[in-house]
């Protein structure tokens, strides 16, 4: 993480404009916090990714909610590559300043520097190699130029750093942790998926009451059921799935991988986990 912060400030340094990446599922769970500080007085870009799995009306909220704030944004699938092509001229609005306060100092042919940054598994590499896979022209790569940054000419007036910026997830508080570990951000080993699942289940059960019901068919009265009807609800799935021990019991955290791997490849429908 130290190492992350370091290679950030360092590569700050060099850029004009920051393309921070977010997961649409779960916007600002998935920025880091220090991001302000970090790009301060730099042009910034929230790019909201993945939006093909999140709730494309919440998309439309949370871009709402940022732009309010000055910062430009975009919602695309990476992946598919849709909405990819409307980054080059939000980048040129982003960098109109800079190029005209460079040009009144007499700065001409100098190009804009922009570099894409985000959380582990956002997408940045995906996204890399939808937006820029085909200008492939290298402005260091040339024989003895192998020291130094790699840039990856987007046009003429704007570079783009080829290797992202790697932030780390940070937060306080746990309901962030747990989105954070639903999407996947946080590595599996570290959190306890039951848990995990119990909170999506609660999650869904108020926000998109059909998504469990359509992907595992329930059919429980849940005002019937004893105990917490979250674990009734991951007892079912576990029925529904066959996912069960020797003796026939329903095995809950082999339920529960299913139940997070169904979410995280939107297979329980677009979902997001938060609203602003
Ligand atoms: P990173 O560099 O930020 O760590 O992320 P990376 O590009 O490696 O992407 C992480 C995972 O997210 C990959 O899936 C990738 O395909 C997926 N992904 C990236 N952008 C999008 C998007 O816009 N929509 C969707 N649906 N998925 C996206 P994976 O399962 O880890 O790898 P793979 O099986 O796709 O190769």
């Amino acid at each position: 993480m130290t190492k992350a912060r370091r290679m950030m400030q360092e590569n700050m340094a060099l850029i004009d404009l920051l393309i921070e990446l977010t997961d649409a599922r779960a916007p600002q769970s998935g920025r880091n916090p220090d991001i302000d500080s970090l790009a301060k007085g730099k042009s910034r870009i929230i790019v909201l990714n993945k939006s093909d799995l999140a709730d494309s009306e919440v998309t439309d909220r949370w871009r709402a909610f940022y732009e309010k704030d000055g910062i430009l944004t975009a919602a695309v699938d990476s992946r598919k590559g849709s909405g990819v092509r409307q980054l080059k001229p939000l980048i040129d609005k982003a960098c109109e300043e800079k190029i005209e306060r460079n040009r009144r100092r007499g700065i001409v042919n100098r190009p804009v520097r922009a570099m894409i940054a985000g959380i582990p598994n956002v997408g940045k590499s995906t996204f890399i190699n939808s937006f820029a896979g085909k200008a492939v022209a290298k402005t260091g790569d040339k024989p003895g130029v192998t020291k130094g940054k790699q840039w990856i000419r987007l046009n003429k007036n704007v570079e783009l750093l080829d290797t992202p910026g790697i932030l780390w997830p940070k937060f306080d508080d746990q309901v962030i942790g747990m989105r954070l570990a639903i999407l996947g951000s946080i590595r599996d080993e570290i959190t306890d998926e039951g848990e995990l699942a119990v909170w999506l289940i609660r999650y869904l059960t108020d926000q998109y009451p059909d998504a469990l019901e359509a992907r595992y068919r329930l059919e429980m009265d849940q005002q019937n059921v004893p105990g917490d009807p979250a674990l009734a609800i991951l007892e079912r799935i576990a029925v529904c799935r066959g996912c069960l021990k020797a003796g026939g019991q329903a095995d809950l955290s082999k339920a529960a991988k299913v139940l997070i791997d169904d979410f995280r490849s939107g297979r329980l429908g677009r979902i997001t986990l938060e609203r602003p």
